[in-house]
């Protein structure tokens, strides 16, 4: 089976890690690995040069020589949404490694080696706007018949064009690389724990300036629709108050409330105040609530010094905390070994962690209930959305 691996969407902590776990299990199974550089966007491009590179397979990987190779029927009914089936010949391509021209390339044991560590996503990552049109998903269809590609493993956010993908007879798996922690059916996502650990420092930081001049700071953090972020930042950073998606203030004056909070933590002493807003956040009528917003209202009906900060990408990149390290890995092997399982019956899967177990469960279901809960928000069911994040949470 030749499978190729590519990172999507925004880059996470422990996208290499997943690289490289996927790389190296799927030589030891007899495999050959492939990456796909600039993700879905390089399945688009497709090689236009040919270069000979020798890859190195450890001797490890001769003694699982009886693998089964993929049937070929998979790759030449490869089928998008509308039904079409598309059938080409063969390339004549070789091995090589990220050269200009070439999109899809085969790597071996050593190409990856020591990834684990390294921040971002080594093979690019790209939001591509071609792959979602038809035109361009053809192409990648085309790439991938050519250099005889037979099933993907893809590593990035909402996973949406993995479900794309997924309508097709290709033997696709998913693994979420996002710092947001927003997919359904998954515990964490890879890159979130690192994120996490890189808001903590940066609270830490703040809180010497807050102490020292009695200030107040107003933290926006990442996460896009989805607070999780901001939630356990809070709770690791011991903020004041906190503004998520999720859970809106129930009370519509929540700005009253925002300041009875404060006021009093500073009665009792309290030297330093932080707000934490996630990047989402917004009212009971889906009004933003902005970072900027609530300095005002420190600072006006408070009187306090109040500093917003904005951590923006610095919570995104840097060296991946040692879960964004260990979850990748497990996941990675998980993945290849989907892949060996996989028929034409089975659903294409996503890779995720539930209770401390490495999970599959049906991709398309998870995209389902990630979309679920945004649904909820907008229809300001915030309940709703709260339990299909968490089945057990009570108002
Ligand atoms: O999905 C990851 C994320 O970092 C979000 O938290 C954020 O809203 C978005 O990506 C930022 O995207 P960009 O890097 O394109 O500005």
């Amino acid at each position: 089976m030749k499978i190729a691996i590519l990172t999507s969407g925004g880059d996470s902590a422990g996208m290499n890690a997943v690289v490289r776990s996927a790389v190296k299990a799927a030589i030891l199974k007899g495999c050959e690995a492939w990456i796909v550089r600039e993700g879905y966007e390089g399945l688009v491009r497709g090689n236009t040069e040919a270069e000979a590179v020798s890859t190195y397979v450890p001797p490890v990987a001769a003694s699982y020589p009886d693998f089964p190779e993929a049937a070929n029927d998979i790759i030449n009914n490869l089928r998008f949404g509308d039904g079409e089936k598309l059938r080409d010949g063969t390339g004549d391509y070789t091995s090589g490694i990220t050269l200009k021209g070439r999109y899809i390339i085969r790597v071996g044991w050593d190409d990856v080696r020591g990834w684990f560590g390294e921040g971002g996503t080594l093979i690019g990552t790209a939001r591509s706007k071609e792959f979602r049109t038809r035109e361009g998903r053809l192409a990648a269809a085309h790439n991938m018949i050519k250099e005889g590609i037979d099933a993907l493993v893809v590593c990035g956010g909402k996973i949406t064009d993995a479900q794309v993908a997924a309508h097709s007879h290709l033997k696709i798996v998913g693994l979420v690389g996002s710092i947001d922690n927003d997919m359904s059916m998954t515990d964490l996502t890879i890159g979130a724990p690192t994120a996490l650990h890189r808001i903590c420092e940066a609270i830490d930081n703040i809180n010497s300036t807050a102490s020292s001049h009695s200030r107040a700071f107003v933290i926006e953090v990442m996460g896009r629709h989805c607070g999780w972020l901001a939630l356990l930042a809070a709770v690791a950073g011991g903020a004041d108050f906190l503004l998520i998606p999720e859970q809106p203030p129930k009370n519509k004056s929540w700005e009253d409330e925002m300041c009875a909070v404060i006021h009093q933590h500073r009665e009792v002493g309290k030297r330093k105040t932080l707000v934490i807003v996630a990047e989402g956040a917004h009212d009971l009528d889906l009004n933003p609530i902005k970072a900027e917003h609530v300095k005002d209202i420190l600072s006006d009906r408070l009187g306090l010094d109040t500093r917003v900060t904005t951590l923006g990408h610095t919570q995104r990149g840097g060296r991946p905390c040692a879960m964004d390290r260990i979850l990748p890995t497990l996941q990675g092997m998980k993945a290849v070994d989907a892949l060996l399982e996989a028929n034409p019956e089975t659903p294409s899967y996503m890779i995720g962690i539930q209770e401390n177990k490495i999970t599959m469960v049906p991709l398309m279901e998870a995209v389902a209930m990630t979309k679920a809960v945004t649904a909820a928000i907008e229809e300001k069911d915030f309940a709703k959305a709260m339990r299909l994040r968490d089945p057990e949470f009570r108002e």
